[in-house]
């Protein structure tokens, strides 16, 4: 918890922070009186039901999230729900026998961010917002003006110029934000919102809005439930401004603390090596002390230097006794297109997760008897520009490539599959299948 909790409403500031020691805060929920029984019932049962907060996957756990006076107040686009899939190719990969993805790609506007954008959103039409507002690498823009686009709000977007990917853009223009590419990078578009919050009437829906992290909580009640009430042993988020995994920490926290599950998992942070200020401060100072970095991956959605949730992260990861694990550009790459090859796909931050993994199996961190679960942050057509440019063998340089080891670079070529133009004929057409099946199975 932060130095001061707060749920009373008129209590929290504007930006999100104690009035005394400056920390971020979090929510604090009332003692549950239901009995677990109680409560994995209604919750099951509200599956079946038509009513629209029932159908949400966030809505139908509100009892954990106590944050609405008025549940007319919803807003929601029947986010969560998403699949928990069994990946035995990427278990294989990783180096583990049972592996599952929580796809949060599967989303309405396609990321883990629509789950915390419906709780926060909420909350901003029951304060009477009219503007709200964000810095993005482009998964919050995206569910941010997709929210405010159906309360019937005005949403300004901030996101760094040609440095977020296509998809996520052409979403938040689709919605009908104010989109503002500014000349700088994820973090100097948090300093120009943070300069704004005097300025403008706006409310701040970054992740420092602790109600974004109650949304982004219920994942984890997902995998609990689609598990069978048992946590899984490891859970490997990626990290960038690091709210998610603390979220998640959050969300499992609770439900120990209500007898739903009886352990807590082992949750895991992959940073991408361009981007690793939590791997740094892990590594270098124990978690006490953070230096940002000025950061670069083609994973951009965790571009990100100076994340505002690390404090919080840091709790979770020794709450659970959780890894940092760092991963090249080279092994996010691989991984990625592993997970495409399983039939599922996810977006260059989503892969962190497989390719720490395997990072932490071969160093003894993670056993292959643990059950594991990835939670895969975006869907794959969000950067679609970075799987053709990888299938084009265009994506990584000559350096990038010769850090793999031999085996790995032999996996990307042969994962590689760039289109190829032919004849309209029949012939050209049985010719490349003939020479495609010569090959061994992907
Ligand atoms: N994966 C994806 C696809 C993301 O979009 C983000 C963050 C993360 C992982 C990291 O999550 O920040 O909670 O540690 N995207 C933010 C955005 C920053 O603006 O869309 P985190």
């Amino acid at each position: 918890m932060g130095c001061h909790a707060e749920i009373s409403p008129e209590m929290v500031p504007a930006n999100f922070r104690c009035g005394q020691c400056g920390e971020l805060l979090d929510i604090i929920y009332p003692p549950q009186d239901k009995l677990p029984a109680e409560l994995r019932a209604a919750w099951l049962s509200r599956r079946v039901s038509r009513s629209s907060i029932d159908e949400s996957g966030v809505w139908r756990f509100r009892e954990a999230l106590p944050i609405l006076a008025d549940l007319q107040n919803v807003v929601t686009l029947q986010e969560g729900n998403t699949p928990l899939y069994a990946m035995p190719r990427c278990a294989k990969f990783g180096g583990v026998n049972l592996l599952w993805g929580k796809h949060q790609g599967m989303n309405p506007t396609g990321s883990f961010k629509d789950a915390g954008m419906t709780a926060a959103i909420s909350v901003a039409k029951e304060r009477g917002a009219s503007w709200v507002a964000c810095a993005s690498t482009g998964n919050t823009s995206a569910a941010m003006a997709a929210y405010a686009a159906r309360a019937g709000m005005r949403a300004l977007v901030l996101i760094p110029e040609g440095k977020i990917a296509w998809g996520k853009l052409a979403q938040t223009l689709d919605y009908g934000a104010l989109t503002l590419q500014l000349r700088t990078d994820f973090d100097g578009c948090v300093k120009v919102l943070a300069l704004l919050m005097g300025l403008a009437p706006i409310y701040l829906l970054n992740s420092v809005n602790p109600y974004r992290l109650e949304g982004q909580k219920t994942p984890a009640f997902e995998i609990a439930e689609q598990m069978d009430w048992q946590a899984p042993d490891h859970l490997i988020v990626p990290g960038g401004n690091l709210a998610n995994s603390s979220a998640l920490g959050m969300g499992f926290a609770q439900m120990l603390e209500w007898g739903l599950i009886e352990k807590l998992p082992r949750i895991s942070v992959i940073q991408a090596e361009g981007a690793n200020p939590l791997f740094a401060s892990w590594r270098d100072h124990d978690g006490k002390e953070l230096s940002p970095v000025a950061a670069n991956t083609r994973a951009t959605a965790i571009r990100i230097g100076n994340p505002a949730s690390w404090k919080k992260a840091v709790r979770v990861l020794r709450a659970t006794g959780g890894h940092v694990e760092q991963v090249s550009e080279a092994e996010i790459a691989l991984a990625k297109a592993e997970i495409g090859a399983e039939g599922i796909g996810c977006e260059p931050a989503s892969a962190v997760t497989l390719a720490g993994l395997r990072k932490l199996a071969r160093q003894g961190k993670v056993q292959p008897e643990e059950k594991i679960v990835l939670l895969l942050t975006g869907h794959v057509l969000k950067d679609p520009e970075y799987t053709l440019d990888f299938h084009q063998q265009k994506l990584l340089t000559e350096t990038e490539k010769a850090s793999l080891i031999a085996e790995d670079k032999t996996e990307v070529r042969r994962l590689a599959r760039a289109p190829q133009v032919v004849d309209a004929t029949a012939d050209a057409v049985m010719r490349a299948l003939e020479a495609k099946a010569q090959e061994a199975p992907q």
